[in-house]
């Protein structure tokens, strides 16, 4: 047989094409401003995880260029090498201090964190249980484990107990239990209370992926364990800079123990290089802005009411949505596409989820709340809503 080493290379892009499954790039012209250019268009950004508007803050921009002068634009190296500045020990006592925990680690980004740590913390002999509804750096992260994985059936207490039953039965030498804080699609929050109880029952390790949670949750935005007050029970407490937090790098906060252990296991913090100063240098400001700016999550939340309540009172249905991630639910994936694209048309950019990221008959828009709307950018997104909706008779 003559191979063709590189075909499929075409082939595939084809047929996701064809499904409609390939990615439409939109390309943004300029900062991602809650009122921006996108392809040409003016638009309002409704789709951005840049909840609290800090990646224009002026002392986040501020804080990257003086690191340029001070610090240069590369760290040259890898952490473990020659490439933790003392910015990057900064920025990780920041971290820990903002968390209220013992210690914290800095990653390029929170998917380098999930594929870095997770499989270091179980191996063969080990059990790793997992929300069917993880993002797909925790599915990464889990492939890349040799402990024996169980999906469990989404936020379902019931399903965890079963299956952290089975796996006590079976003898698992370790147990991790882990999960998304916040599920990105649906926006609902993980039971965080009950999951650290039945991980106290069967002595399981717990992992919340904050992505979505970081700079949202909590008291000031500090997450999920200061949501629930459960700090303490979570072993370790996942997050990102690149959402609500304006920048980019990953984060883990817990004990000194956890951090020990990460930082000189990590494969992906160990073998890839630091992140460049001003990046680091605007993290250490976004946190500065969080603990003593709390009107940018207050305005957060204000938005993600008005915004939740209207869209309901016209009838859409917003599913589990808990969070400033409120997906409309129109079911067909071609009736969200086209939706999306007379929002498009209506000033407003808000993107389209379907399957295989949504069940089939669960397509959505999926809206992203911003701190840096006003009343009247809500108000016209509303009326595109409202507009379309009856022209498409989704509502
Ligand atoms: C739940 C969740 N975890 C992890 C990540 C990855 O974070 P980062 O953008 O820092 O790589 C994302 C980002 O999409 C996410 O939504």
């Amino acid at each position: 047989m003559k191979r063709d080493p590189v075909g499929f290379l075409k082939t595939e892009y084809e047929e996701l094409v064809a499904k409609a499954f390939d990615w439409k790039i939109r390309v943004v012209q300029g900062p991602s401003t809650p009122r921006l250019t996108v392809d040409g268009k003016k638009v309002i950004m409704f789709c951005s995880n840049n909840y609290l508007n800090l990646s224009n803050h002026p002392k986040l921009v501020e804080a990257a260029k003086k690191a340029l002068d001070t610090h240069g634009a590369g760290s040259g190296s890898v952490r473990a090498i020659a490439g933790t500045m003392d910015l990057h020990i900064e920025l990780e006592k920041r971290i820990a201090r903002f968390k209220k925990r013992e210690a914290a680690l800095y990653y390029q980004t929170g998917f380098a964190a999930n594929a870095g740590l997770i499989p270091q913390l179980v191996g063969e002999g080990d059990a790793i249980l997992t929300d069917e509804l993880n993002h797909g750096s925790i599915i990464d992260g889990v492939r890349l484990t040799k402990a024996k994985r169980y999906i469990y059936p989404h936020n379902d207490m019931a399903g965890l107990e079963n299956t952290l039953k089975q796996v006590d039965k079976e003898g698992a030498r370790r147990i991790l239990i882990v999960t998304d804080a916040v599920f990105s699609m649906d926006g609902d929050i993980a039971k965080a209370k009950e999951i650290c109880k039945l991980a106290e029952e069967y002595g399981a390790m717990t992992y919340f992926d904050d992505a979505h949670g970081e700079g949202v949750l909590g008291e000031g935005g500090r997450g999920i364990g200061s949501h629930f007050g459960i700090e303490d029970k979570i072993h370790v407490e996942m997050g990102t800079f690149s959402k609500a937090l304006g920048v980019v790098g990953g984060l883990i906060a817990g004990s000194k123990d956890l951090i020990n252990f990460a930082y000189n296991k990590s494969r992906t913090w160990l073998l890839s290089g630091s992140a460049p100063p001003a990046t680091v240098a605007s993290c250490i400001a976004a946190i500065d802005v969080l603990e003593t700016e709390p009107h940018h999550v207050q305005k957060l939340w204000e938005n993600t009411r008005y915004v939740r309540k209207e869209l309901q009172s016209m009838g859409y249905d917003t599913g589990n949505s808990e969070t400033p991630i409120i997906p409309v639910i129109l079911g067909r994936s071609d009736l969200a596409k086209q939706f999306s694209d007379m929002l498009f048309e209506e000033g407003v950019f808000a993107l389209p989820i379907v399957f295989p990221m949504v069940a089939r008959d669960k397509a959505r828009i999926r809206n992203i709340m911003n701190a840096g709307h006003t009343k009247d950018d809500l108000n016209e997104v509303l009326a595109a809503y409202e507009k379309i909706g009856k022209k498409l008779k989704a509502v």
